[in-house]
């Protein structure tokens, strides 16, 4: 029997949709205000979920205490009041949308989920604004 826990957590950052080989009306067409060349921020909200069989000696899928603390060193202290375009590398050339953000999320937590959990990643960049990956 699979059992999906979750775990919330919250981080704040800045960044811009672009491309630098399109002109201003252009990215203001496609991206509107998340183009503005002197950024602006969201107050993210990521929901991690892990399914998986229930461990026969513990009663958990996975101890949401370790998953907490991972979330915290790999995600929240890595991106939490950054720049997403200057500061995370992958962004400097990658546009830092929700849906792109979700899968720099998923790929940093995925090699410390152990393999026979599934990892699935739902990112709201506005409380009605949200994505969801579920990996390759
Ligand atoms: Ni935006």
């Amino acid at each position: 029997m699979e059992v999906t826990v979750h775990r919330v957590a919250y981080f704040n950052a800045a960044h811009r949709l672009f491309r630098a080989d399109w002109d201003e009306a252009k990215n203001v067409e496609v991206f509107g205000k998340c183009s503005n060349p002197n950024y602006h921020g969201h107050n993210y909200e990521l929901v991690v979920s892990v399914t998986g069989e229930i461990d026969s000696e513990t009663g958990f899928v996975m101890d949401l205490k370790v998953l907490k603390k991972l979330i915290k060193s790999e995600i929240e202290e890595v991106l939490d009041h950054k720049n997403l375009n200057l500061q995370i590398p992958t962004f400097s050339t990658t546009n830092p949308t929700a849906e792109n953000i979700s899968i720099f999320i998923w790929d940093r937590l995925r090699k410390f989920i152990p393999t026979h959990l599934k990892l699935a990643v739902t990112l709201y960049e506005t409380p009605r604004n949200y994505v969801t990956y579920h990996g390759k």
